[in-house]
């Protein structure tokens, strides 16, 4: 693993945002692997900032949300589609039909989550961003004794929705249920981009990356992936020796 630890998010979001455009450089149709939360607010701005100053165009890349809650419309402001278009599509050149995230008022929700694989299936994602929860969790992976390989429905625990009740107004508002990329997809991306900011993920970081390999703690999987790069602010990697 590839750890980088910055005094400031403003560095980490700099160095982030750089990476993409190179890569975007090299590669016009890149296939991004997105993801949703507060961390990755800063670098989707440093992002579109570059993209203003003419350093990028994404009018070939492709991009996969790794999740999306169960019960939301596109337009509902708490739903993950209005997060990505809110906080990164609208400000940019991507044509919307290259924007793909999983469907949480599907009818059928197995036909929803094969739909989503196969999608992910026909373009690997080049470069997959993840956040991490404060009890490890990926995408919205849970610890659990089994991890699903593939998209699937996930029952959130109370304490993944007591931490994002932040962006709602009550908690019986968050949702209980969740699609998600499974672990299985996100490993088969050809980079993995780790990023954590805080000091209340510090313990977290320090047992997903240093501690052993278990479904009860899903980063860790990330051990052992060959590309992995962690981006840290100060706080996040204050328990890394
Ligand atoms: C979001 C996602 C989650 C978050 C994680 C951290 O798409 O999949 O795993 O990355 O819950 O959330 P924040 O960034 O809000 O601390």
């Amino acid at each position: 693993m590839n750890i980088k630890i910055f005094e400031t998010s403003e560095q980490l979001d700099n160095y982030a945002a750089e990476l993409y455009v190179n890569l975007i450089a090299s590669k016009p149709n890149a296939v991004l692997g997105m993801a949703t939360g507060s961390t990755p607010i800063g670098i989707y701005d440093k992002i579109i900032e570059s993209y203003k100053n003419k350093k990028v165009s994404f009018s070939g890349v492709t991009t996969y949300n790794l999740d999306e809650y169960v019960g939301l419309t596109p337009d509902n402001d708490q739903s993950y589609a209005y997060f990505m278009n809110k906080h990164l599509f609208s400000h940019i050149d991507i044509p919307q039909e290259q924007t793909h995230l999983p469907n949480g008022i599907a009818e059928n929700m197995e036909e929803e989550c094969r739909r989503y694989d196969a999608l992910i299936a026909s373009s690997p994602a080049d470069i997959q961003l993840l956040g991490l929860g404060h009890n490890g969790h990926i995408g919205f992976n849970e610890p659990d004794d089994n991890l699903s390989f593939g998209t699937h429905i996930v029952k959130l625990q109370e304490e993944t929705r007591d931490a994002n009740a932040r962006f709602f107004s009550s908690i019986e508002e968050v949702p209980t249920h969740a699609l998600t990329m499974g672990v299985g997809s996100i490993m088969k991306a050809k980079t993995i981009l780790l990023v954590v900011r805080g000091s209340d993920k510090a313990r977290i970081v320090k047992e997903a990356l240093t501690g052993p390999i278990t479904t009860k703690v899903p980063a860790s999987l990330l051990q052992t992936h060959q590309q992995v790069i962690v981006l840290l602010d100060r706080e996040a990697g204050r328990m890394l020796g």
